[in-house]
């Protein structure tokens, strides 16, 4: 079945707001997303041509879904229509993992069976809320039980049959947030089994996964992201790289094997602690992490007048900061490597940037978000002499 095929079978095209290119045929979703990103650089840089996916189904390793109860008191799973809190039941996803979905509907079956208690949205009472799944090519996968109350009835028999049906499943996190908030996770962690983390491969190297660190999505297109930043980052293993906004430290870490010294930063904590334990694992040890705000961190870089050659930068999508971007000019490194997900406040970066004494000499777009309108880019600035 081609792949415009099998789109058109999914049952919630209509409804759920996931995938926004639903229907186009892939290679016509590329074109469209070249022709916005020429449009929206072209001024300022004409973008090299996109690097589309080899498999652009079933994709993302990370699947999130919301508990919901219907008329007949029965729980299902769904995701929240566009602009709405109306809930949609969902029991499949064309661009999740099968086999993470397959365990999603297994928790919603267990719920039903041990009829468990669902987080009320008005009231603030109630257990389960959300489920999230990560998996890796490690085959390992992470279940996080999302629930509004510490107490989940019948947890342990849950967990019991889930793993007797599901064997890649290695660890079972309960994570509670009975906050107000449209955020799936909140801020503490019970590990219910295994080690509270999964680990997977990217070239060459081992990275472990908590429940709330940042790890890219896409299982097959993180390596080709990656490997254009290291190509761009063109290192001869005499180079200082600060990696900022550096999550678990995955692009740090690919790039110390070409350089003499990698400074990673990143603000959350429990991504810092994932970053140290795989810099360790992998047996690197000309980098270390601070986990900082990454503005305050340039600032005091800048400030320190030490040499930097290069600075990868991969912030979220509201982009950088004018604390950082200043300080950036300011360090003035050789090399930026920016990495994004959100082009307009690349657009906005790159624009302060090129006004102080930076060229952009490569912009490679990257189809990290098929059947969504979502484009990733990688961008190579070099420092103009003077
Ligand atoms: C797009 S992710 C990139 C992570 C990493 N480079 C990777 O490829 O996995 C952005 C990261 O920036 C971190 N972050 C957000 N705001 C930050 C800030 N002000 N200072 C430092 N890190 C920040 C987030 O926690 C997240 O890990």
């Amino acid at each position: 079945m081609s792949n415009q095929e099998e789109i058109q079978r999914c049952p919630y095209a209509a409804y759920c707001g996931g995938c926004t290119m639903q229907g186009i045929d892939y290679q016509e979703q590329l074109k469209r997303k070249q022709e916005k990103m020429n449009s929206l650089f072209g001024s300022l840089f004409l973008p090299l041509a996109i690097k589309g996916a080899k498999e652009p189904l079933h994709y993302r390793n990370k699947v999130q879904f919301t508990f919901g109860k219907d008329e007949k008191g029965r729980i299902f799973l769904g995701n929240y229509a566009p602009d709405s809190h109306i809930l949609i039941p969902v029991k499949d996803c064309l661009i999740c993992d099968e086999e993470a979905v397959k365990i999603a509907q297994s928790v919603c079956t267990l719920a039903n069976r041990y009829r468990i208690s669902i987080f009320n949205e008005h009231t603030y009472k109630g257990a389960l809320r959300h489920i999230l799944i990560r998996t890796t090519s490690l085959e390992e996968t992470m279940v996080v039980l999302v629930s509004g109350s510490p107490h989940i009835y019948h947890e342990e028999e849950l967990v019991r049959d889930l793993l007797k049906k599901h064997p890649s499943i290695k660890t079972v996190v309960k994570n509670l947030n009975s906050r107000h908030t449209s955020m799936i996770l909140g801020e503490k962690n019970i590990t219910l089994y295994g080690k509270g983390y999964i680990t997977d491969e990217l070239l060459g190297c081992r990275f472990r996964i908590s429940p709330s660190s940042f790890y890219q999505v896409n299982k097959t297109q993180t390596a080709v992201l990656y490997q254009t930043a290291i190509d761009f980052a063109d290192l001869k293993g005499e180079e200082t790289l600060l990696d900022t906004y550096c999550g678990t430290g995955t692009i740090g870490i690919l790039m110390s094997k070409k350089a003499k010294k990698v400074i990673g930063v990143e603000i959350n904590p429990s991504a810092v602690k994932d970053a140290v334990r795989n810099a360790k694992n992998n047996h690197i040890d000309n980098i270390e992490f601070l986990c900082d705000d990454a503005g305050r961190f340039m600032r005091r870089m800048a400030s320190s007048k030490r040499k930097i050659d290069a600075v990868v930068m991969d912030p979220p999508r509201s982009g950088s900061d004018e604390t950082f971007l200043r300080s950036l000019c300011q360090l003035s490194p050789k090399k930026v490597i920016y990495i994004s997900c959100g082009p307009e406040t690349l657009r906005r970066d790159l624009n302060y940037l090129v006004k102080r004494g930076y060229k952009i000499e490569k912009l490679q777009p990257v189809d990290m978000f098929p059947y969504t309108d979502h484009v990733e880019c990688v961008v190579l600035m070099s420092r103009v002499e003077k």
